[in-house]
Order: structure tokens, then sequence, then C-alpha cells
């Protein structure tokens, strides 16, 4: 089966975690040559082929390198284009793309690093079968003032393609019950939430799980170490699940490898509750692009050719677009 020409929808992406690194490289050029950075070239730091990076390695890798390297306006642009040319180029027909407003001193405030995405989406949009919106990401690191103004800025420009809230970052730190004001102003504001729900072992306490789902998350992230009691309120609910293969094994979030991933519990050959929207997480990290991980599902779990058209359109119901998106989609997806 051509997993590339499937159309595909991808509702978990990180922006900053999806550059690839020859993008990474190209920028690197530039701002080399215009003797504007010490840092070292990404395809040093992130040789091709390592993708084992764990929850020690990860998040530092944003912190004191990518960050430093998309570092003003024109990094942004370039390195956003290439996402949503990356994703169209894999056959995605719908991108729901996320990241955490960051202010870059003496460049760009937290609204212009917004609007510039925007801008980059709204310009890709007019001219592409892929359809991109945006959630603003809050992170689990931050304070509830920081939190509130992601929500400020959501419902600021929720007319230019903005959909939801999303909590991420490290999961072995923050306090999640700080946020509970946040998400009750997004839910009044109208904007869809999800949250990365139960990532590592060490913090997903039965309070902290309970907690999150309290917020009324329409979607959760990952959802790895749930308890059992847990998991059926997730059933009750139908809380649509963006579950990562590939990140999760790379990462050793799970025990096992592919063919072991809860992917198969939550599916349950086609029967599960829950819908289930198969997502990439990072791809410039974890370097596998939507249509492998489809090909990977095909393989470890035995699903045809019938199944993945199933599971790939399953995730029409779970966006966090309009209705008239969804009958794009419906229309989209019909197609064969
Ligand atoms: P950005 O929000 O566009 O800058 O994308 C990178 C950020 O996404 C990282 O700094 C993390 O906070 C967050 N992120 C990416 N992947 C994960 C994940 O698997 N779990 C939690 N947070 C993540
Ligand atoms: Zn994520």
């Amino acid at each position: 089966m051509d997993f590339k020409a499937l159309p595909k929808i991808e509702l978990h992406a990180h922006l900053s975690g999806s550059i690839s690194r020859q993008c990474l490289h190209e920028v690197w050029v530039q701002k080399k040559k215009r003797g504007e950075t010490e840092l070292e070239d990404p395809l040093i730091v992130m040789p091709e082929g390592k993708f084992d990076y764990n929850l020690d390695t990860f998040f530092p890798l944003f912190s004191k390198y990518i960050y430093g390297l998309c570092n003003d306006r024109d990094s942004l642009i370039y390195t956003t284009n290439s996402v949503l040319q990356d994703f169209a180029s894999d056959g995605v027909v719908y991108l729901e793309l996320r990241t955490t407003p960051r202010a870059i001193p003496s460049h760009m405030t937290k609204e212009d690093y917004v609007s510039t995405i925007l801008s980059c989406i709204s310009a890709s949009n007019a001219t592409s079968t892929l359809k991109t919106t945006l959630i603003l990401s809050i992170d689990r690191r931050n304070d509830l003032p920081t939190a509130q103004e992601a929500i400020t800025l959501a419902t600021k420009h929720r007319s230019h393609g903005i959909v939801g809230i999303d909590l991420c970052g490290d999961p072995t730190s923050g306090t999640v019950s700080l946020f509970a004001p946040a998400f009750a102003s997004a839910r009044s504001a109208g904007l869809k939430t999800t949250i990365h729900f139960a990532e590592a072992p060490q913090t997903t306490t039965p309070d902290e799980l309970w907690t999150m789902l309290s917020y009324q998350p329409d979607r959760i992230g990952h959802v790895i170490n749930v308890p059992e009691d847990v998991k059926s309120e997730i059933r009750r609910r139908k809380i649509g699940l963006e579950l990562c293969l590939s990140c999760n094994v790379h990462a050793r979030m799970i025990t096992g490898s592919f063919g072991d991933h809860h992917f198969g519990e939550w599916w349950d050959g086609g029967r599960g509750e829950c819908v289930v929207a198969l997502s990439t997480d990072d791809v410039g990290v974890f370097g596998s692009s939507l249509s492998n991980e489809y090909s990977l599902i095909a393989q470890h779990f035995g699903l045809g050719r019938q199944e993945i058209c199933e599971l790939a359109r399953g995730a029409i119901d779970v966006i966090f677009g309009c209705e008239e998106e969804k009958e794009r989609l419906r229309g989209l997806m019909w197609k064969e």
C-alpha cells in the first residue's frame, strides 16, 4: 500500500520538533555565513539516524539548541514553511500544528511569534490541499499568568486559524493543578483542549490524571501509563487519543518495541470506543513521517488496506476544525 498517497490527518505535531535536520542545517549555514551563531552544525548535534532521545536529553535539545538556532523572524518563517511543506509532501491533508508562544528577545514578542506563524499557515492554505490550523501550547513548567497569556492570544487570533490549547512540556516537572483557571477560560472562550497525558511513570499519579480529566479535554496525547479506572473513564467519555508510535519507542517511554505499543489495546481490532488519531509528535527528532507511522501500524498490528483507511478517516471526528473542514475531509478521504 502506498502510505504517502493515503490522505492523512495529523493532530499532534509540535512545530519546533517537526523541523527536519536538513532544514535546521540550512538555517545554520545562513547564520554561520553572517557570523550570527556559535552553535554547532545540526547535522553533527543531531546526526542522521540518531533518534534515541529520552526524557533527560529531549527537552534540553529545544531549550539549549533548537531555540538558539531558530531565534529570529527569518528563521521562524523559513522553518515553519519547511514544516508545512514536509507534511504536504507526505500526503497530510489536514494538520493541527501546535507551538508554545515564545518571545524572542530583541526580535519578536509572543504575539509577533504567533501571528508570523499564522501568516505562513494562511499563505500555505491558499495554495495547498493541506489545510493547517494552530493549537497554542502551555508548557507545564510555566506559571498560571503565562498560561492565561496563551489563552488570551488564542482567543484574539481565533478567527485567523487558532483552534485549541494544549498542555505539554517535560512531564516530570510542573504542577498541573495550577492550570485549572486557564483551562476553564479556554473552555468558556470556546477553544478546544488537548493534554499530554500519562507520559512518564514517575509523575503519572492518580491525582495528576484525575486533575487533567477534570479539565474536560477533547483529546489526550500519548496515554501510556494509565490505570484501569482511568482507562474506563476515558472510554466512557470517548476522548480522542493522539497516539505516537515511533516517539514512544525511540524515547523508551514504553516497554518493548512497536508491536508492544498500546495502540493495539485502544484500537482493539477496530472495535475500540475511542477514536485513535495516529500522530508523529516530533518528526524532526524521531525521524518517522506520518506515512511511515501508518506503515509501521500495518506491519506490526496486521491492519489491511480497509482498516488503514478506516483508521485514517476516523480522525475526522476528533479534529478541532469546523464542520465545513470535516466535510472537505470526508470528500477527500472517501474518494477511492
Ligand atoms: P514548540 O512548542 O513549537 O517550541 O515545540 C517544542 C516544544 O514542544 C518542546 O519544548 C516541548 O515543550 C514540547 N514537546 C514536544 N514533544 C513533546 C512531548 O512528547 N511531550 C511533552 N512536550 C513535548
Ligand atoms: Zn507531544
